[in-house]
């Protein structure tokens, strides 16, 4: 019998990504989503269940309607920068709801749990690059909430056998390759999609906020990691679990930093465009450098990314933006 996965946030960015990826593995799929921040026609594959995690009932009755052999967790507030003005709100929806959703799976007898933690729980760092053992340091209310829920995972594993694994992603980016599926965040707050909305026209310009980094070009440095690539991840952490393999965290990123303006030049590179500059003061709670170590990913679990190469996720991001431009 094919295992039946619940996936949270489903409609989402990464979530309907994952949903179509799961679908073709063979997987049976239920999506679970507020459409808050996700789209309908993104759920490509499964039931799609519209709810809230605010709602105990409505969980309540999902995990009795179904009996779920895992359960992914994608649905979370993700703009660092606004958690910085909305703190609380940030807590309540990732942490709140978070333990609303492990409840009831404990309630239910679900013992299988992938949850979308961050870089983000990293701070600013203190060695490049990131590994698991790096201080878990947070700087926003944002990455504290991830981290958080990482410490109540492993509390719930103790005193309830509850199996995670926590996937701390680096900076999620391209696009389903066909061009079934893309970034489609409203408003846009994410770095690559905003320079291929400048590079077709669409904005008048890219804002570099900080240029005055500690780095080579004094813009931020990030790990950019497709999006297919994090879904492989997850099929190979949800693979662990079902091995009754026990919890663990791992760090996702392809191991190599690109430049803000790196990022630009790329993008002009793939798409033939110039794009206009706009630099703008730093923005707050954004280090200066991240990139990840995934040697743990890649050992333990036999993750190999494929799209290793920044061009290829400009390329595809540019393919979904050409395909499916998403309102400004
Ligand atoms: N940036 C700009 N101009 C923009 C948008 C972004 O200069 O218009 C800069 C940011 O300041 C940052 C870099 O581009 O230096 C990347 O910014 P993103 O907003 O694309 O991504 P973040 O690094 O802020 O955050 C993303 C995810 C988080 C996750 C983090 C981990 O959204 O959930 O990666 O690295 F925690």
């Amino acid at each position: 019998m094919k295992s039946k996965i619940l996936i949270v946030g489903g409609a989402g960015y990464i979530g309907s990504h994952m949903v179509l990826r799961l679908a073709q593995a063979g997987y049976e799929v239920v999506v679970f989503d507020n459409l808050s921040n996700g789209h309908r026609d993104a759920v490509l594959a499964g039931d799609l269940v519209i709810g809230d995690l605010a709602d105990r009932a409505a969980l309540a009755s999902l995990f009795t309607d179904h009996r779920f052999d895992a359960v992914m967790h994608f649905a979370s507030s993700i703009q660092v920068g606004e958690s910085m003005q909305l703190p609380a709100r940030y807590y309540a929806n990732n942490v709140g709801n978070t333990i609303h959703l492990i409840e009831t799976m404990i309630e239910h007898g679900v013992q299988h749990l992938i949850f979308s933690s961050s870089a983000a729980i990293f701070g600013d760092p203190v060695h490049i690059p990131i590994n698991e053992s790096h201080p878990r340091q947070p700087i926003t209310p944002y990455g504290w909430s991830k981290w958080m829920v990482e410490q109540i995972l492993t509390d719930c594993d103790r005193a309830h056998g509850l199996r995670y694994v926590a996937l701390r992603y680096f900076n999620a980016a391209g696009a389903q390759p066909e061009g079934l599926l893309g970034e489609r965040h409203e408003p846009e707050t994410h770095l690559i999609p905003l320079i291929l909305q400048a590079a077709s026209g669409r904005r008048a310009h890219i804002s570099v906020f900080g240029t005055d980094y500690n780095t080579p070009d004094g813009t931020c440095i990030r790990d950019y990691i497709h999006v297919q690539d994090l879904a492989d991840a997850h099929l190979l952490a949800l693979d662990w679990l079902m091995q009754g393999k026990g919890s663990s965290a791992f760090n996702l990123g392809n191991g190599s930093g690109f430049s803000i303006r790196e990022v630009i030049g790329s993008v002009e590179e793939v798409t033939g465009q110039r794009v206009a500059v706009q630099a703008l003061p730093r923005r707050s709670g954004d280090p200066a450098v991240l990139v990840a170590d995934s040697t743990y990913a890649r050992a333990a679990l036999g993750w190999q990314p494929q799209y290793t190469n920044l061009y290829e996720i400009v390329q595809h991001a540019w393919r979904w933006e050409n395909k499916c431009p998403p309102p400004l």
